[in-house]
């Protein structure tokens, strides 16, 4: 049975472990409040907000709810909009009516919740935190701009947040109903689930399997990753840094050790889906979906990541760019799974840069996407990792170009020949996302992007050779 506690009520189902937690909350509880909209984590009509107890606190994300199958919400606390109710109206409501940022309405529950939790989040709200937070919402009716007023009111509203504990201050100011504060206490006395049922499928935060196969896991007892002890956090350990295989694409984004080492990575991050999708996307679900343009895979790609697989006795670690043998297939066996991610870190890191084109530059996925990573002594690339997706059937390590420009001075040559060696290395196809001349060209430019903002003012290309 899956535990969890809706709003103000501990509820125990038999439901399939896998079916959705958006239709358990609309028909099997009756709370309509959180709308259907797409069901594929497009529109975030269904948005909730996910508390997690840690020790005697919850820390609080927004996920969409048609992609979160029962499991993952087991020892936790899901508020729906009726959950937030009080006798008064909410400052984030007041600010939506204020500024007419609804009109049909039907948007506006998954708005007040992604607008909520980044109330509830321990870190600074700005006017640009709070427009972030409704990045997954879509709306059909406002045109965004008294939405993006309504946002910048509330940011404003909260800048007295007390960071250590936004839970108790909400209450206080009477934004949240008390029974917030018992939460903390509440989940702890909910068991784990008992041990998994051999040869159920395993999720990740669901953001690819649940659009893939939600039917299928409707009816499935499946069994979840990201309660499954080791495959959490992000350490240095020894100058190697180690990622757990269920942390989030928005742990990633917060983590001061990722940042050290990358720079612009919360900027980089913002590329890849939205808010409520990133906080439940995890880093194994991005490299065993296996897409071809899996951003997080193409990544760690360019950080010559290793892959640590297990099957729960024996533990085995290969080079990530091993693991991608052919569209949609792995080097792994039946029962394994991938327990986390390695690369090297260091107080010296080397340079990093990502680049995505999408038909949109938000909740899109890449058309192409390219990351390198290089050491440099003094003018000449020493080491050198390059990726690519969208390219091959597989996220591509692109061994040839990574060697020739090993090695090499960052000259307009060698980036013109390099590129040569790269076009020879990759086999795109024409799709939805462009024909193949189009993503060979794409290629292209994001790879001189790459040098063109590592070394700006250092390369003299005209603007034909862009
Ligand atoms: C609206 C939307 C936008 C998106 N935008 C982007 C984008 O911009 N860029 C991008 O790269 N992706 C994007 N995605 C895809 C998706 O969010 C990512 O691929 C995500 O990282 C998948 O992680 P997950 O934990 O949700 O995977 P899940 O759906 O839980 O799992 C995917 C597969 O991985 C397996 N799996 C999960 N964890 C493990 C593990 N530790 N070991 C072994 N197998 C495991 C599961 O069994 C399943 O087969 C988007 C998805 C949505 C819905
Ligand atoms: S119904 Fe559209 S994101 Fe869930
Ligand atoms: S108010 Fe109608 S969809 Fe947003």
């Amino acid at each position: 049975m899956v535990t969890f506690i809706l709003n103000d009520e501990t509820i125990s189902t038999g439901r399939p472990s896998g079916y959705s937690l958006l239709d358990f909350i609309r028909y099997d509880m009756g709370l309509t409040g959180t709308k259907t909209g797409c069901r594929e984590g497009d529109c975030g009509a269904c948005t909730v907000l996910v508390g997690t107890a840690e020790g005697d606190r919850v820390t609080y994300i927004s996920a969409v709810s048609c992609l979160m199958p029962l499991v993952n919400a087991h020892g936790r606390h899901i508020v729906t909009v009726e959950g937030i109710n009080t006798d008064k109206i909410s400052t984030v409501q007041q600010a939506i009516v204020d500024h007419s940022a609804t009109q049909c309405g039907f948007c506006t529950p998954g708005i007040v919740m992604s607008l909520t939790a980044e109330s509830l989040a321990a870190r600074k709200t700005t006017p640009e935190t709070a427009v972030a937070s409704v990045s997954g919402n879509i709306c059909r009716c406002t045109g965004y701009k008294s939405v993006e007023k309504a946002a910048a009111v509330i940011a404003s509203a909260l800048s007295d947040k007390q960071l250590s504990d936004p839970v108790s201050w909400l209450v206080d100011m009477g934004e949240l109903p008390a029974y917030f504060l018992s939460i903390a206490e509440r989940l702890s006395g909910i068991p784990p689930l008992p041990p998994e049922p051999a040869g159920a499928r395993g999720v990740g935060g669901g953001t690819d399997l649940m659009v893939q196969k939600a039917d299928l896991l409707a009816e499935s007892e499946i069994v979840t990753f990201i309660d499954r002890k080791g495959l959490k956090g992000i350490r240095d350990d020894n100058g190697r840094c180690i990622i757990g295989a269920a942390t989030t694409i928005s742990e990633l984004e917060h983590s001061e050790l990722l940042k050290r080492q990358i720079p612009d990575l919360p900027s980089v991050i913002q590329l890849i889906a939205s808010e409520p999708v990133r906080n439940m996307a995890t880093v194994g679900g991005n490299i065993v979906n296996a897409s071809p343009i899996g951003d997080i895979s193409v990544m760690l790609l360019a950080l010559n990541a290793d892959v640590m697989i297990t099957d729960g006795r024996q533990e085995r670690t290969m080079p990530l760019k091993s693991l991608f043998l052919a569209y949609k297939k792995l080097d792994m066996r039946e029962g394994e799974y991938i327990r986390s991610v390695v690369f090297n870190c260091s107080n010296d890191p080397p340079l990093f840069s990502f680049e995505k084109v999408s038909r949109r530059t938000h909740l899109d996925i890449a058309s192409v996407n390219s990351a390198i990573s290089l050491r440099m002594n003094g003018d000449t690339i020493v080491e050198c990792h390059l990726s690519a997706g969208g390219v091959s059937p597989v996220p591509l390590f692109l061994n040839r170009s990574s060697a020739f420009l090993t090695g090499r001075k960052v000259t307009r040559e060698t980036l013109l020949q390099a590129n040569e060696l790269i076009q020879e290395e990759i086999s795109p196809i024409s799709d939805v996302r462009g024909s193949k001349e189009y993503k060979r060209l794409l290629l292209r430019q994001l790879f001189l992007a790459h040098f063109l903002k590592l070394f700006p003012g250092r390369l003299n290309l005209s603007i034909d050779e862009l």
